[in-house]
C-alpha cells in the first residue's frame, strides 16, 4: 500500500563523480556534466528561443539536480522574472548530502545549489520568484500516469537503456507523449534505435543529431 523510498547508493570516482551502484553508471559526464546538460537538454530542446512565461519542463530522473540548476540558471540569465515550472520524476533520490557534494563540481551554480538544498530539507518542492519545482518521488512508470499536466519540454535522462530499461519502456514513452503539450519537445543523450522508434510511434517527429563530445549522436523530437 505504501511506497517504500530507497535512497540511491553511490560510490565516488575521484571523489567528484557519483556512480550509481544499482545501475553501475555515472550520473553525469566525467568530461563536464554541466556542458553536457547544456548541449543535450538545453540546446536539444531549443530552450533559449522557446522559454516563455509559464514554460514547463519535465524530466525522467532527477539525480543530482544538475539539469534543474542549469535550466533555472538559463531562465534567470534570460531575464525571466516569473517562475519556471519544473517537474522531475525520481525513484531513488540521493541524500541531500550526496546531492550537495555532487553539485560542488560547479562553483558557478553554487548560489542556486544552496537554495535548492535548503528548500529540499523541508520537502520535495522548491518555490522562489523564478522557480516552481516539484520532484515526484517514486517509479516514473507509475507516477507519470497520475500526473495531470503537460510539459513543453521533456528531459529523458534515465541511465542507459541497457542498464535502466525501465525508463525507456514503451508504455512510459507513450505516457511522456501524452503528457507533452502541442509543439512540445523532448531531448535525450541516447540515439538507441529502439528508443527512437518508440518515441516516433508515440507521436514525436524524431531526429538524430550530434551528441556531446565523444558521443556521436543523440536524439531530439517535436510533437506535431
Ligand atoms: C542519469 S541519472 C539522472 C541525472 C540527473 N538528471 C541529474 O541532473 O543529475 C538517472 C536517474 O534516473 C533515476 N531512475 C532510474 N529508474 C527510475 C524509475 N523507474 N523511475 C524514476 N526514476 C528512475 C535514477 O535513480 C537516477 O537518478
Amino acid at each position: 500500500m505504501c511506497d517504500q523510498i530507497k535512497n540511491a547508493s553511490l560510490e565516488w570516482q575521484d571523489e567528484r563523480t557519483p556512480i550509481s551502484i544499482k545501475f553501475d553508471e555515472p550520473y553525469f559526464s566525467i568530461f563536464n556534466g554541466l556542458d553536457e546538460t547544456r548541449h543535450v537538454f538545453l540546446s536539444g530542446n531549443n530552450l533559449c528561443q522557446r522559454f516563455n512565461s509559464g514554460f514547463h519542463v519535465a524530466e525522467l530522473g532527477f539525480g543530482t539536480g544538475l539539469n534543474l540548476l542549469a535550466t533555472w540558471q538559463l531562465w534567470i540569465e534570460l531575464g525571466h522574472t516569473t517562475p519556471l515550472k519544473f517537474t522531475s520524476f525520481e525513484a531513488f533520490p540521493m541524500t541531500l548530502k550526496d546531492m550537495s557534494h555532487a553539485l560542488k563540481n560547479w562553483p558557478e551554480l553554487n548560489h542556486l545549489a544552496t537554495e535548492l538544498i535548503q528548500q529540499l530539507e523541508s520537502g520535495w518542492t522548491i518555490k522562489t520568484s523564478t522557480l516552481d519545482a516539484r520532484i515526484i518521488v517514486g517509479d516514473a512508470r507509475k507516477k507519470l500516469k497520475t500526473w495531470n499536466y503537460q510539459a513543453d519540454a521533456w528531459f529523458l535522462d534515465g541511465f542507459s537503456p541497457a542498464k535502466n530499461p525501465e525508463l525507456w519502456e514503451i508504455n512510459l514513452l507513450n505516457s511522456v507523449s501524452d503528457h507533452t503539450a502541442a509543439d512540445g519537445t523532448f531531448s535525450t543523450y541516447t540515439a538507441a534505435g529502439f528508443v527512437r522508434r518508440r518515441l516516433s510511434n508515440a507521436g514525436f517527429n524524431v531526429q538524430r543529431i550530434k551528441g556531446y563530445k565523444r558521443k556521436r549522436h543523440m536524439s531530439i523530437g517535436h510533437k506535431s
